[in-house]
């Protein structure tokens, strides 16, 4: 089964809607299997943003990433990178459709709430520099059979 890193960002933290985000995604279908309140330091930013690094953004993207805490989070299900992903609306919230996290809830860039993964192979390694493998809990739930078809 497919999953994703999921960060609840500083912005979104410190305007209490840590529940609502992970709660619409909990409704949608996916899973929790791991999650943990942290602060991230500019090393595990720079490591987790690597990608970006050079780019003219970087440096704010790191300040406001680092700048409280954070939820972060491993959500699994069908296609869980997508559709976190798809939850979550496009990257910019001025573009985000309505009834995503972002364009229902922000309306900038720099303040989009939160993080999921791109691709199934960034997520496994995304997921290794915030949790251990014991800290990822694989589980059964009664009600998978009503969500995910087999
Ligand atoms: P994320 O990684 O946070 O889930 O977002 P994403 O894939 O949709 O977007 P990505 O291109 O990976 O950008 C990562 C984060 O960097 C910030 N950003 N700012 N000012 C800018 O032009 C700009 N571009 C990107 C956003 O916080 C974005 O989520
Ligand atoms: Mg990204």
């Amino acid at each position: 089964m497919e999953r994703t890193l999921v960060l609840v960002k500083p912005d979104a933290m410190q305007r209490g809607l840590a529940g609502e985000i992970i709660s619409r995604l909990e409704r949608r279908g996916l899973k929790i299997v791991a999650m943990k309140m942290i602060q991230m330091d500019a090393a595990l930013a720079k490591r987790h943003y690597a990608i970006h690094r050079g780019k003219p953004f970087f440096e704010k993207l790191v300040a406001y990433i680092t700048s409280a805490p954070i939820i972060a989070a491993v959500f699994e299900g069908p296609r869980a990178v997508d559709v976190a992903r798809k939850t979550m609306g496009e990257t910019d919230p001025a573009g985000a459709a309505a009834g995503t996290i972002r364009g229902d809830l922000s309306v900038e860039i720099g303040r989009n709430l939160v993080h999921g993964s791109d691709s199934p192979e960034n997520a496994e390694e995304e997921i290794e520099l915030f949790f251990s493998p014991q800290e990822v809990i694989s589980y059964e739930r009664e009600i998978d059979r009503w969500i995910i078809e087999s």
